[in-house]
């Protein structure tokens, strides 16, 4: 903060320059932590030196570059994407599959360059994400974009800049070093750890679930809100860029290590090969270690090394004649899809199911098969009785992938999604542009048990030894049938589990002790284990700091949720619903009457101030003290400082020189006060 009063003093030259090396510093850490994973900074330092440049560039908005660090967490939404044309197209590959058609792809070299003069190859995992161009210019991120048909893509560089592994400034060590333009090109893809995260929160949320990870980052591209790409884990490979004639590289292996040296994450799986039988090893080597990986890959890239050769090999239609895509055997195949099973998720959703004729798929027998949506079923045209292909991507659940339509006979059936839900038989709802159909009765059996399951899990009260499988016994043993009779089980019944298949004196007994244990849980795990719609483990958390007590959350309106920085109309709407409920109010009296107390959350100091449930936004630079610390007392006084415009703000104060904040915040209504009035309100 001393730093900054300095800077006001020094003036814009000073301002400047701390911004220059605060980015710097960020922007070289950001590569240690993301990049390279081997972080010499702490945390708390990071953030301390991000929340620095925030201040700074918040007081001085017309210093913000589109480099900066701050701009990774997505800015205004677009109404929609721009077309963009690549300079030099963007190829696609040839395929090999095998051995012989890698011998095949030399040959055809040979013959080209009318030469057996050995050739040298690289070799790049394959993987099945999507391709994106990036552009540099002056050494800074100016455009990205889809690959599209190859020769137009979608313009998506705000998307493109909230992914941490992508340098919104090149790395390079001088200026001189800086190329004037760079056109890269890469993949954009999501880990396997993270694409299964994303989905199981999707699922809490009743959100549709993506089909696999390269379906999850193409959908997470294609938003037109960069802020919910941010909130995507999105990841990045560079493997190559569009033109490297004026790059100080010779070959592939060297354009590699220099993309890593300007700050790229670039594959460490990538090798030098001598000779076409030395790719083949590396081809077994690399299917070998495929089940480990952290992410998809679908084959492996083989590239001719050498640029000189590359240019003399030039590209067909639409593929280079330098590079061969050698693809993994697919773990596929054909079956019957007999019939379609409707399954009834925990927030009602309806989910289609293919049962399938028992077949082998990657080594596993596949009889059932997720259709994920009545949406995805029609986009595939499936038939009842079609034959149909199967795949299993890595450890990712198996999916039907179309129907072989050759094979029809005239005989298959059009799949006609329920009217009423299976379990429960109530008309069953498909809300406004949602893929989802739902079943709208809170007391659908079906959803009853997925909901208890989601109790006592682990996203909710982790009641230990009460898994899925001892939920659904006892449920079909009829000795629960929603959440307060879990806290019912009493002794008659514990010795009827002890009896039940899998149990035991003794495991009965520690499932009874653990649920006996769970009747004081934190407010926040409490709320999660609820399943409200919309409402996860974050909501949850954010909820119970801001009221602190079960009943008011429960009595809370939904402008007091919306009040909460971080909670949206969604998950305002579902929990003011929720807990209108009669069924809920009766569920939770009778948790109280068997003896489940939620704990009152520590009382959070931010709650309890005078500028509690106030929420700043400032425009122009204050003359009597520095934003930060303006900031600083307006958060020890329990009052939020926005990031930007909306209705939540409570009082926009206004500094020196305003910018377009003033105007904006005037057209919305928002109250509008001085520095001084400011200064009132804080007590100085
Ligand atoms: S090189 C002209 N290298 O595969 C060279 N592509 O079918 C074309 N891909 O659209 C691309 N990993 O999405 C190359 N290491 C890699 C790759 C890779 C994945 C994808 C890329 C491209 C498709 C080509």
């Amino acid at each position: 903060m001393a730093q900054l009063s300095l800077l006001s003093i020094f003036g814009k030259e000073a301002i400047r320059d701390r911004l220059q090396a605060l980015r710097q510093e960020l922007r070289s850490h950001a590569h240690r932590y993301y990049v390279l994973d081997a972080p010499i900074l702490a945390d708390a330092e990071y953030d301390r030196l991000f929340q620095e440049l925030l201040a700074l560039e918040q007081q001085h908005p017309e210093l913000i570059s589109a480099d900066s660090p701050s701009q990774r967490v997505g800015g205004a939404p677009l109404a929609q994407f721009a077309q963009v044309a690549h300079s030099v197209p963007m190829l696609s590959l040839e395929n090999a599959f095998g051995s012989d058609d890698l011998v095949d792809f030399e040959e055809r070299l040979f013959r080209f360059l009318q030469s057996r003069t050995p050739i040298s190859y690289v070799t790049e995992p394959k993987l099945d994400g999507l391709a994106v161009e990036l552009v540099y210019e002056e050494g800074v991120l100016i455009l990205g974009s889809t690959r599209g048909d190859g020769l137009v893509g979608e313009e998506i560089t705000r998307n493109l800049q909230t992914i941490p592994t992508i340098p919104l400034r090149l790395l390079a060590q001088e200026e001189k070093d800086v190329p004037r333009r760079l056109e890269v090109r890469g993949e954009v893809f999501i880990g396997l750890t993270d694409f299964k995260k994303l989905n199981e929160e999707r699922g809490h949320s009743g959100e549709s679930l993506f089909a696999n990870p390269r379906n999850a980052a193409a959908g997470s591209l294609r938003q037109l809100d960069p802020k919910i790409t941010a909130t995507r884990p999105l990841d990045f490979y560079a493997y190559g860029v569009s033109d490297p004639a004026a790059l100080p590289c010779r070959n592939q292996y060297e354009l590699l290590r220099y993309l890593g040296s300007m700050g790229f994450k670039v594959n460490p799986l990538v090798h030098l090969c001598q000779s076409i039988p030395e790719v083949s090893s590396q081809f077994a080597r690399l299917q070998e270690q495929r089940p480990a990986l952290a992410y998809d890959i679908d084959g492996m890239v083989v590239k001719v090394n050498d640029f000189t050769l590359q240019e003399r090999l030039g590209a067909k239609a639409r593929s280079p004649r330098w590079a061969i895509a050698a693809k993994f055997p697919a773990s596929q195949a054909t079956t019957r899809l007999v019939a379609v099973e409707f399954g009834v998720g925990r927030t009602g959703a309806i989910t289609p199911v293919a049962i399938l004729e028992p077949v082998r798929v990657g080594g596993v027998m596949v009889s059932r098969a997720t259709l994920h949506n009545e949406d995805e079923l029609r986009r595939k045209g499936l038939l009842l009785g079609d034959t149909v292909l199967v795949q299993r991507a890595g450890d990712v659940i198996p999916e039907v992938v179309k129907p072989v339509k050759e094979n029809r006979t005239g005989q298959e059936q059009e799949i006609i999604m329920p009217a009423t839900c299976p379990e429960c038989g109530f008309t069953l709802v498909r809300a406004g542009q949602e893929a989802i159909t739902r079943c709208p009765n809170p007391n659908c059996p079906a959803q009853r048990v997925r909901a208890l399951i989601h109790f006592a899990g682990k996203s909710g009260m982790d009641i230990e030894g009460l898994g899925k499988k001892a939920v659904q016994q006892l449920v079909s043993q009829g000795l629960i049938q929603d959440i307060p009779d879990i806290y019912q089980l009493g002794q008659l019944e514990v010795e009827s589990l002890a009896a039940l298949d899998g149990w035991g004196g003794k495991s009965a007994e520690n499932v009874a002790r653990a649920i006996e244990a769970s009747k004081t849980p934190p407010l926040a795990k409490f709320l999660a284990a609820l399943g409200i719609r919309h409402v996860g483990e974050v909501t949850a958390q954010l909820l119970a700091r801001h009221f602190t007590s079960l009943a008011r959350v429960a009595l809370a309106g939904e402008a007091d949720f919306l009040q909460i920085e971080g909670i949206g109309e969604q998950a305002a709407t579902s929990l003011v619903d929720y807990f209108q409920e009669p069924t809920v109010q009766e569920m939770l009296a009778r948790l109280e009457s068997l003896g489940v107390r939620v704990q009152e959350e520590q009382q959070d100091p931010e709650a309890n101030g005078i500028l509690a449930g106030k929420v700043f936004l400032f425009t122009g630079a204050l003359a009597q003290l520095s934003r930060s610390e303006a900031k600083a007392r307006i958060k020890e006084l329990g009052g939020q400082v926005a990031s930007g415009l909306s209705r939540k703000v409570t009082h926009v104060v206004l500094g020196d020189s305003p910018g377009s904040k003033l105007s904006k915040a005037r057209e919305l209504g928002l109250p509008v006060i001085s520095e001084d009035e400011f200064l009132r309100l804080i007590g100085r």
